[in-house]
């Protein structure tokens, strides 16, 4: 009888003991914090791709990531190596050195649209979106337009090369850029009628080919998507940016 009773009892612990660890192990899986620190691994790296939006429970974790000063140190701890980098380059002095900055979320700001958004979690919203760029009001991320006034100082020239459509955003593009202090690139390329339908790395590396073909050396390349950095002629370095509210192929 105690033996039987014994061992009853060294079941039940048993039992208690493994739904205690499942409980526990769907718990973890179901933390945000952590949840979001992988994910935010995973997207950043190039590792998970082509994610739709922001998984929901990862929600008030980027919004204090975006907003708290996080954010802000990852891009200046970049811009930091950025730095350190352009510095050590020595240039030809014939005009023909170069860096090449993406637009959005890389110079200026889309952040207050996507506040509006939940940060990514809702979906893109087409319509919305074009109407935030068509106010030419993106804030410059001040880091990046420090960074980009020493690469003037320095003697690169700077080609700004985005998706925008060159058509319908061109002129608004070039006006929120100037207004936000970005004077003095060498071009700002937007995206022709030639390139409608193309995926960002294929309209980024043909025309970065076409730049290359003119002579000029890619010496940094910097964007906050990695369509921005992979495909042809990449440049020497390439700089990826944090952004972890949405993603473009
Ligand atoms: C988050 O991860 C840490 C480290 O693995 C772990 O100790 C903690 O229990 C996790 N948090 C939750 C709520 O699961």
């Amino acid at each position: 009888m105690k033996t039987l009773m014994s061992y009853l009892w060294m079941l039940l612990h048993q039992v208690l003991t493994c739904i205690f660890i499942k409980a526990r192990s769907i718990m973890s899986i179901n933390n945000g914090a952590n949840y979001t620190l992988s994910w935010r691994f995973a997207i950043e790296s190039n590792n998970l791709r082509s994610w739709p939006t922001v998984p929901r429970r990862c929600l008030p974790y980027i919004k204090t990531y975006m907003l708290g000063g996080q954010y802000q140190h990852d891009l200046d701890m970049v811009i930091a190596e950025m730095l350190t980098y352009m510095n050590s380059i020595i240039l030809n002095n014939d005009g023909k050195d170069i860096w090449i900055l993406d637009v959005d979320d890389t110079c200026i700001s889309n952040l207050k649209y996507y506040e509006r958004k939940n940060f990514g979690c809702d979906p893109f919203d087409r319509v919305m979106f074009k109407s935030w760029i068509l106010e030419g009001s993106c804030p410059a991320i001040h880091s990046m337009l420090v960074f980009y006034k020493k690469l003037i100082e320095r003697g690169f020239k700077v080609f700004l090369l985005t998706g925008r459509h060159e058509e319908q955003l061109g002129s608004i593009t070039a006006l929120n850029l100037l207004l936000q202090g970005y004077v003095g690139h060498e071009r700002l390329i937007l995206r022709s009628s030639k390139y409608k339908g193309q995926s960002a790395e294929k309209f980024k590396s043909a025309i970065r080919k076409e730049i290359e073909g003119e002579g000029y050396r890619i010496h940094g390349n910097v964007g906050d998507q990695w369509s921005d950095l992979t495909g042809e002629s990449i440049g020497a370095r390439t700089f990826k940016l944090p952004n972890p509210m949405y993603f473009v192929s």
